[in-house]
């Protein structure tokens, strides 16, 4: 799983499944860039990391929920490695809020940074890709919930239902020019965006109890199918959603 000299992309990279992405993807050789806006140390720190394991990094003040920031970090990153290998799309925000509670601003706010972002930054990256020539990979970092209801999280379901029919049908344009679209379906990961159910005891268990593996993921655990899905390993996936859930989307107390 050899991704030494390719150039990759992670939006939302300092935090969460994105910074275990990052650090996977740097071990396994490549060069990266990654968004921030409002986390300057974070993403400094995490450069230390990257340049630590002998790759290059930048990192690009950039909103991803603005097209115009989006291109800004494709420029940049083709400006410092010269091409674009991998995009993942990760940045992702969640309100846990319901269809009844749900203000225009969460809205506004869940699918500009988790859907139109990923649209966005699959159109950007696929027209460098399709420039320089040689394909390249687009990887989406979905939920178990662009299929799945998490009801009081519908802005957040519905974002990651619009990732999936992008993956698919991006999948299915892109395919021509070798560019291939896979999304990564992860479940419960111990992440921030999971700290209200982390820091309270008896909902961590009753989480734990619907996963048939019994616990949530580490980020590193989506981190390395990422990896795959990047490396030449993967080359017949497109057009489809790889779930990495510990089962739980299947979960049945068999009554
Ligand atoms: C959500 C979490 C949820 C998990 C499993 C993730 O996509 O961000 O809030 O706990 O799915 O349902």
């Amino acid at each position: 799983m050899n991704l030494k000299g390719k150039v990759a992309i992670v939006t939302g990279g300092n935090s969460g499944i994105g910074l275990a992405i990052v650090l996977e993807l740097a071990r396994q050789g490549a060069n990266i860039a990654i968004d921030y806006v409002a986390n300057p140390d974070a993403t400094e720190a995490l450069e230390k990391q990257v340049s630590a394991l002998g790759d290059l990094v930048i990192g690009v003040e950039a909103d991803v929920s603005k097209v115009a920031d989006l291109q800004r970090l494709v420029t940049a990153t083709v400006q410092a490695f010269g091409r674009v290998d991998v995009m993942v799309n990760n940045a992702g925000v969640e309100t846990r809020t319901s269809v009844l509670d749900t203000s225009e601003a969460q809205y506004d706010k869940v699918l500009a940074i988790n859907l139109k972002s990923a649209f966005f930054g699959t159109q950007l990256a696929a027209q460098q890709m399709i420039k320089q020539g040689g394909g390249g990979r687009i990887i989406n970092i979905s939920s178990v919930h662009e299929d799945w209801p998490m009801p009081g999280n519908t802005a957040y379901c519905l974002s990651k239902g619009g990732m999936r029919m992008l993956t698919r049908t991006a999948g299915v344009e892109l395919a021509p020019h070798g560019i291939l679209v896979v999304g990564v379906g992860p479940g419960a990961v111990a992440t921030p965006i999971n700290t209200s159910t982390m820091n309270d005891p008896a909902l961590l268990q009753k989480l734990d109890a619907a996963i048939p593996l019994g616990r949530m993921a580490r980020p590193e655990e989506i981190a390395s199918l990422v990896a795959f899905l990047a490396s030449d390993g993967a080359s017949y996936m497109t057009a489809t959603t790889i779930f990495a859930d510990g089962g739980i989307m299947h979960c049945s107390p068999g009554l």
